[in-house]
């Protein structure tokens, strides 16, 4: 198993629509298998093949204590009203924003041994932000980045300061798309941004 070099936004790979799997093979099983390890090191979420430079229609995700891999995934049910909560992106790391989507979502695919699968996923204590999570990583097979469906006063830099009482803490400073591309490009990110190592050290090499 490997880390991939996770693609960061601005690259092309990350807003083109990825292409159906039609024969899962042991060359999609390493892929996932390298997925799983980059998403944890990266403590992601989740993490959709074009993240890792790869245009199919792969993702892997969360759910709880679970880690699943999806094979042309499909949302075939949406439930409940559109919720808005706080989203990240590890293709556009150091930053959040709030979103609108489905609080409880159905699932389906194949996993990498290519058995039909299908996942009810609910944004709740047990299963984290699992619905949200899917929602996003199909996006991102379709070329969508969060931001572009992000409130956009609400899209904010992450940063680790001190408080008052000494504790470490994460606070959120207003930016904006502009900024944010500009402050990638220059490859020196702020000392206390709030983003993984892998990450930083992907930007500032
Ligand atoms: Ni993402």
């Amino acid at each position: 198993m490997a880390i991939l070099p996770i693609r960061i936004w601005g690259d092309p790979v990350l807003t083109r629509r990825a292409v159906a799997v039609d024969r899962i093979t042991g060359a999609e099983r390493k892929l996932i298998a390298d997925m799983i390890e980059t998403m944890q090191a990266a403590d992601g979420a989740g993490l959709a093949a074009p993240q890792v430079g790869v245009s199919k229609r792969i993702f892997v995700f969360r759910r709880g204590e679970e880690t699943h891999a999806l094979i042309n995934p499909r949302i075939v049910r949406r439930a409940g009203e559109r919720k808005t909560g706080n989203e990240g992106c590890l293709s556009i790391p150091g930053v959040q924003a709030k979103v609108a989507r489905h609080a409880r979502v159905v699932v389906t695919g194949r996993d990498e041994k290519g058995k039909p699968v299908e996942f009810e996923c609910e944004d709740n204590d047990e299963q984290g932000r699992a619905a949200t999570c899917v929602q996003h990583e199909i996006d991102h097979l379709d070329g969508v980045l969060y931001i572009d469906k992000a409130l956009p006063e609400t899209l904010s830099w992450l940063l680790e300061e001190t408080d008052d009482d000494g504790e470490e803490v994460v606070n959120l400073y207003e930016t904006t798309p502009e900024e944010i591309r500009a402050t990638y490009n220059s490859r020196r990110l702020p000392a206390n941004l709030h983003i993984p190592d892998v990450l930083r050290e992907r930007i500032e090499k």
